[in-house]
């Protein structure tokens, strides 16, 4: 028994290595294409236009500004790109129609707007993961935030809120026709604050990416304001650490149990509900449970009638052991980090942005804090009036193209020590 699985592995390992080595040169390829597209010449061209409504390719609608200076928090980079911005405003934005011609043509979509069409590596390669984003408006930044976060292995799914604009919907669908592995939800909901629509549309995404037959490791849900923190082989890397623990959040905090206080006597097998967020980074027998349980079913019902209900379902489902889902939590009372998502509450920490529904929309000054984060995503980042978006765009390519020219290492060990930590509270 366990010699046939040594040479299965083995057999795997060997075939395997001979695919890589036979797509090397494509991996190189996609470096050098990264370089000419993403940071170079057609980059530069652009500064010569500034006032121009030209496309850019380039990462940065200005080259003058100096990112990684502003990743160090250098005052002077800081304040040079602000006074830049100020003149740039919204121009320089694509817009809809211009990213629904561009996808008119895929091949050369892909190509020139720097689509990764291989993995970075193998380990890459042998984990795939399942991402929803829920998106509303702004093009640009969907459409930047799916190459940076882009490989050909993984599988997303887009759901388009139904009050978007018809030009908005119709660049999402230009854009997702290009790949085979960005799907559309089965049906589009109208999201409201404080309404079931919100978890129904993820529930929706889920949906359709468990139904592919991509063996995706872990699901993740992005809305379209968050943008990585880390490349996808370090979320890869992080949740290889992980080993099946799923990142939700959940506290029972005073202002939590108005939410359903006139429906606590009717909650299915008198779970404890908690109240997290609707980000969570979950494995497929968390998925599976959500998909196909009937107590997941009941508990989706239930939670229709709460208030914020995108807050309590995925919540209650992970900080219940009797469930027996592997990769929860069995004591919601210890603490426990929130690593999915990177968000600054108005009052929690210095915001040098503005505040938005209590959240801060970060701005130049915020760079060099979140470049020491080590979440995966972070949120909130509105792409029209400042660099911020630019910046943390150049940063992610930059790491990407280290890995794609061989710098594949990642200290771990800060995810390491937290698993442990947590150990004896995680269900196998
Ligand atoms: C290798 O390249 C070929 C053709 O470019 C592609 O079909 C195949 O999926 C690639 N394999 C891997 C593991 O990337
Ligand atoms: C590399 O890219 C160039 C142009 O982008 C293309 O002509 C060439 O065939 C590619 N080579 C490989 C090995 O994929
Ligand atoms: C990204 O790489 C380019 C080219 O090496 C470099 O000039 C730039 O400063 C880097 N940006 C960041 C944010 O590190
Ligand atoms: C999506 O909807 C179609 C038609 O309503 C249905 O046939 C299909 O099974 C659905 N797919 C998923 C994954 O729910
Ligand atoms: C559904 O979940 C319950 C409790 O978590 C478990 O006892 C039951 O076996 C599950 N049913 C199915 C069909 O998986
Ligand atoms: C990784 O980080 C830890 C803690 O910061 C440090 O002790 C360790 O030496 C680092 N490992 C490597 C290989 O750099």
């Amino acid at each position: 028994m366990r010699r046939t699985t040594q040479s299965f592995i083995l057999a795997v390992g060997l075939i395997f290595s001979v695919i890589c080595w036979q797509n090397h040169s494509v991996l190189k390829n996609v470096s050098h294409n990264f370089n000419n597209h993403i940071l170079g010449t057609e980059a530069r061209e652009i500064t010569q236009l500034p006032d121009t409504n030209t496309d850019f390719i380039g990462i940065r609608r200005n080259t003058e500004i100096n990112c990684r200076k502003i990743f160090e928090n250098d005052k002077t980079a800081i304040s040079d790109a602000r006074d830049l911005a100020k003149s740039y405003k919204r121009k320089y934005r694509m817009g809809p129609k211009r990213y629904q011609e561009l996808a008119g043509n895929c091949a050369s979509f892909r190509s020139t707007r720097g689509y990764m069409d291989t993995p970075v590596n193998e380990e890459e390669a042998m984990f795939p993961i399942a991402i929803s984003v829920l998106v509303f408006k702004e093009i640009d930044a969907f459409e930047r935030l799916l190459r940076s976060i882009y490989r050909p292995q993984n599988v997303y799914c887009v759901h388009v809120d139904t009050k978007s604009d018809d030009s908005f919907r119709a660049a999402v669908l230009a854009i997702v026709n290009c790949f085979e592995n960005v799907l559309m939800a089965n049906k589009s909901y109208p999201i409201w604050y404080d309404d079931p629509n919100m978890l129904l549309a993820d529930v929706g995404c889920m949906r359709v990416l468990w139904y592919t037959s991509v063996d995706w490791k872990y699901y993740t849900n992005l809305a379209g304001t968050d943008f990585p923190l880390r490349t996808n082989l370090e979320i890869v890397k992080i949740l290889k650490v992980f080993n099946g623990f799923n990142d939700v959040e959940g506290k029972l905090t005073g202002d939590a149990r108005w939410r359903w206080t006139d429906i606590i006597d009717r909650v299915p097998l008198k779970l404890q509900p908690l109240k997290g967020s609707i980000h969570v980074t979950v494995n497929r027998d968390f998925v599976e449970y959500v998909m196909t349980n009937r107590t997941a079913a009941d508990l989706l019902t239930w939670v229709y009638k709460a208030h914020y209900p995108e807050e309590t379902y995925y919540s209650t489902l992970n900080h219940n052991p009797k469930l027996g889902i592997r990769g929860t939590f069995s004591d919601y009372s210890v603490r426990k980090r929130f690593l999915g998502r990177y968000v600054v509450w108005k009052g929690d920490d210095v915001c040098h942005g503005v505040i938005v529904h209590g959240i801060c929309v970060f701005d130049l000054g915020d760079l060099s804090s979140l470049n020491k984060k080590y979440e995966m995503f972070a949120n909130k980042f509105d792409i029209a009036d400042s660099f911020a978006f630019d910046c943390m765009e150049e940063r992610i390519l930059n790491r990407t193209k280290e890995e794609i020219s061989g710098n594949t290492q990642f200290n771990v060990s800060y995810y390491q020590d937290y698993i442990s930590a947590l150990s004896e509270y995680i269900l196998p």
